[in-house]
């Protein structure tokens, strides 16, 4: 086969992965994942929708000044332009793949979520967002000509011929090993939530993509920022927390303590909708000093079976019913604004690889991500890459003598168990230097830890961490000053 005949392969098939294939019509492309689409996927449990400023009075400057304040300032401005000026288009494009927005009479339904100040929330099937967007994208690309799909299996290695990407080498659920060759690599694997004790993320969030562009060279950036969610539902047991979305708190919902306090009353002017790297870490503040935290939805009206089917359905089957009884909840490991660095068309440092999407890390989030801005940088950049994909000739080089580089040894489920539990109590929503230079003297020291590949993630992250003294966003060091306050960002950048 010619370079121009081997396929773009796509490692990831939530809505960055498949935005991305969809949009590189009409050059081949071998869409990777580890499962079938919809399962072990971060998009498919989105309750949360797509952000884009079309009410009234609303704007993309305003969308980008939300996004900026979350981001604590920390984001790339022109990523932030980007993808508050393609949010609309996405949204007729997702209309046009049969997405059908909840609608509020004849009008589109705009609910509010965290840090943001004005309704642009777009939702379908109430809380089911991300599932309903997920399974437009699955239908299209099902039917796209140029798509082929690989039986679910585990892209453990990178094939590299004279430093560009070449191939991939994936492992099927039998451990059985095969090599494809493509013509360009993208990563859109997700991100890492699963390397935390308590996470709303599913399993198959584990960095694994990170991972691999990691260990073929790959910079990556900002990995110390990670977002925690204000409200898991708080249960026992192994694995993904169920989230309790914040549209119920932008549909009146509040937090409080046990005794019936408000949480976040005078905390921030925002309140319950304060970014949501405060709200969490009032909430953790609770959970630390013993008592507990409750979401109030008793006060949201309305269909509760139309707006948040999921939610109610979750807490159904944990004895509570949130319309008449509040609802346990603790932060959670949600969403990695840091990944592999990718400039604005998602490339990476290797020639022929990409990354898109929670995997990737273009600046667009800053410090803290703004609520529902995922699925849309999914779509947007997405979109974008699978466009200029579309456009390539020939990139990956031809010739040369073939490495390939492996993402290395998994940790035994023992491992795994102990280092999710570290990374909660180095890493999570409040931290302090000792315990994470005692975390990575732990790895260090422990060979079943470091030498797996999720032991060399977890020690990077904290490294990053150790690094960045000061708090900003969705890093917190209660050993620190803090740097700037959020109501203290400029935002100028932004302007003109
Ligand atoms: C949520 O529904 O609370 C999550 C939304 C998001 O993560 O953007």
């Amino acid at each position: 086969m010619t370079g121009a005949q081997l396929p773009v392969i796509v490692v990831g098939c939530g809505v960055a992965g498949l935005a991305t294939a969809l949009a590189a019509a009409p050059r081949p492309v071998l869409l990777i994942g580890r499962q079938t689409v919809g399962q072990d996927c971060a998009s498919a449990l989105a309750q949360g929708g797509i952000a884009a400023a079309m009410g009234h009075g609303d704007s993309p400057a305003e969308h980008a000044r939300d996004t900026l304040a979350a981001g604590a300032g920390h984001n790339r401005p022109d990523a932030v332009r980007y993808l508050v000026d393609h949010a609309v288009v996405a949204v007729r494009w997702l209309q046009t793949l049969g997405v059908e927005f909840d609608r509020d009479g004849d009008k589109l339904a705009l609910g509010r979520e965290g840090g943001h100040h004005l309704h642009r929330i777009l939702h379908a099937g109430g809380d089911a967002s991300g599932a309903a967007l997920l399974a437009a994208l699955h239908r299209a690309a099902l039917r796209a000509a140029h798509i082929q799909w690989q039986p679910p299996c585990d892209v453990d290695a990178l094939l590299l011929r004279d430093q560009c990407v070449a191939g991939v080498r994936v492992r099927d659920r039998d451990g059985r090993e095969n090599a494809l060759e493509c013509s360009e690599a993208v990563l859109a694997t997700g991100g890492i939530g699963a390397l935390f004790a308590a996470t709303t993320n599913p399993a198959g969030a584990d960095g694994s993509g990170l991972a691999l562009a990691m260990a073929a060279g790959a910079p990556a950036l900002d990995l110390e920022f990670m977002q925690f969610h204000p409200t898991a539902l708080a249960v026992a047991g192994n694995g993904a927390l169920p989230l309790i979305t914040e549209a119920l708190r932008g549909a009146g919902a509040v937090l409080c303590d046990d005794d019936g306090a408000r949480i976040m009353a005078g905390r921030h002017p925002l309140a319950d909708l304060a970014p949501r790297d405060l709200v969490a870490r009032q909430v953790w503040q609770v959970l630390q000093a013993g008592g507990r935290a409750w979401l109030d939805a008793t006060a949201v009206t309305g269909d509760w079976q139309r707006r948040f089917p999921t939610v109610d359905a979750i807490c159904r089957r944990h004895g509570i019913d949130p319309r008449t009884q509040r609802i346990p909840v603790t932060p959670a490991a949600h969403f990695h604004m840091g990944g592999i660095a990718v400039d604005f068309d998602g490339r990476t440092a290797i020639r022929g690889l990409h990354a898109v999407g929670e995997t990737a890390c273009n600046g667009v989030h800053g410090a803290n991500r703004l609520a529902s801005n995922s699925l849309l940088e999914g779509i947007v950049y997405g979109r974008r890459l699978g466009r200029l994909l579309a456009d390539v000739r020939l990139s990956a080089c031809r010739s040369g003598s073939h490495r390939l580089v492996e993402r290395g040894q998994s940790a035994t489920d023992s491992a795994l168990a102990e280092l999710r539990a570290l990374s909660w109590r180095a890493l999570g929503p409040v931290r302090d230097g000792a315990t994470m230079r005692q975390a990575l003297a732990h790895i260090h020291h422990d060979a079943a830890l470091h030498s797996s590949w999720q032991g060399k993630l977890v020690t990077r992250m904290l490294e990053a961490a150790l690094l960045r003294r000061r708090s900003l966003g969705a890093h917190y060091r209660q050993d620190a000053e803090k740097r700037q306050s959020v109501q203290s960002v400029p935002l100028r950048s932004l302007q003109g």
